[in-house]
């Protein structure tokens, strides 16, 4: 075989690879020109190499001389164009990477302030102004400090209005925010002025007015020389912030076993300012809570003197003051978390 047949095989290969090296646009097509030219096992010029063998030995020498520069040049293209594909790999991925400062943001929702818990802390700051600790109390709770203390042992006929979930003989779930009064004595000394607003529990089937949870705030003022005239004082205050400058209230006897004299407090309809309305029943009055003179027994029971200190208390349902003031007909919208009614306060 002459010189210029080997050399012309070897400069076709060369072609070839050039027209395929030429075809290939990314980094993956290039790296398969790469096995298919200098594949170990069967790559093109490996293939060539192995051809030596069957060659006239006079041809030998330059026919291996030609195919290791075909191979050279083969793998020195190979690298060059490898390189210029993964820098160009390597900016394109910078690039995707980059933040561009001047797009506009996403826009993220926030939440709302559940209306209950709105309203809660603006009662609690309403004492606070008013010189009230407030108490953080537990929601489980010993039989003793929800109904014992408060003068209802277990035979008391007022604990069936509390219909109550127990965990066992003496734990509950307390049924109202009154054991602020035992707590309250029971790190404090006289003065005390005490509050303290959560959830309660009562066995109650839920309507448009009752939830087996809801929310209470319970007051507890003590000293000596309290009056009655102290309670209303402080109730009228707290009533008129709550509700409306203009509110009026008015008291009716009413009985809890924990105070004596005890009342039922009803302020002025605030829809219709007592002229008499759907609300209101037409009456021009609203019932709202309930309140009294600490009973001396309770203030005993805590080792406090009650021929020295009076105390007035009074506690207050939370949803019903949130229905009002939001003029919504249904305790249970407060507690179904739909978005479509909360993100309307
Ligand atoms: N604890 C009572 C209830 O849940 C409400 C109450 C009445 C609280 C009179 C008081 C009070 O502090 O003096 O029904």
């Amino acid at each position: 075989m002459s010189d210029h047949v080997i050399l012309d095989r070897i400069e076709e290969l060369r072609r070839q690879f050039d027209a395929e090296l030429a075809q290939a646009a990314s980094l993956d097509t290039c790296a398969a020109v790469r096995d298919r030219w200098v594949g170990r096992e069967r790559g093109i010029i490996t293939g060539e190499m192995k051809r030596l063998r069957e060659l006239p030995r006079e041809d030998r020498p330059a026919f291996g001389q030609a195919a290791n520069e075909l191979r050279n040049y083969v793998e020195r293209e190979l690298n060059a164009a490898l390189e210029r594909f993964g820098a160009r790999a390597r900016e394109l991925e910078i690039a995707r990477g980059r933040v561009d400062v001047t797009r506009p943001g996403f826009p993220y929702a926030l939440g709302v302030e559940h209306p209950i818990k709105r309203l809660q802390a603006e009662i609690e700051q309403v004492f606070i102004s008013l010189g009230f600790r407030v108490f953080d109390l537990p929601e489980i709770e010993k039989e003793y400090y929800n109904f014992d203390a408060l003068n209802m042992p277990r035979s008391h006929p007022a604990r069936d209005s509390q219909d109550t979930f127990y965990f066992d003989e003496t734990t509950l779930l307390r049924t109202h925010c009154s054991t602020v009064q035992i707590h309250a004595m029971k790190v404090m000394k006289p003065p005390v002025r005490a509050v303290s607003t959560g959830k309660v529990y009562r066995r109650d089937p839920a309507d448009a007015t009752h939830s087996p949870m809801f929310y209470q705030v319970d007051v507890l003022a003590l000293d000596e020389g309290i009056t009655m005239g102290d309670l209303k004082g402080t109730l009228e205050v707290f009533l008129k912030r709550i509700f409306h400058p203009d509110v009026r209230m008015r008291f009716r006897p009413g009985f809890f076993p924990f105070v004596e004299p005890g009342a039922e407090v009803d302020i002025s309809c605030i829809f219709c300012f007592g002229k008499g309305c759907r609300i209101c029943k037409q009456s021009g009055w609203i019932e709202i809570l309930g309140a009294g003179m600490v009973h001396p027994k309770v203030l005993r029971m805590s080792g406090v003197d009650d021929e020295r200190y009076t105390g007035f208390a009074w506690g207050m349902g939370i949803d019903r003051v949130a229905l009002l003031k939001y003029e919504v007909d249904d305790i249970r919208l407060f507690f179904e978390n739909d978005l479509r009614f909360l993100t309307q306060f």
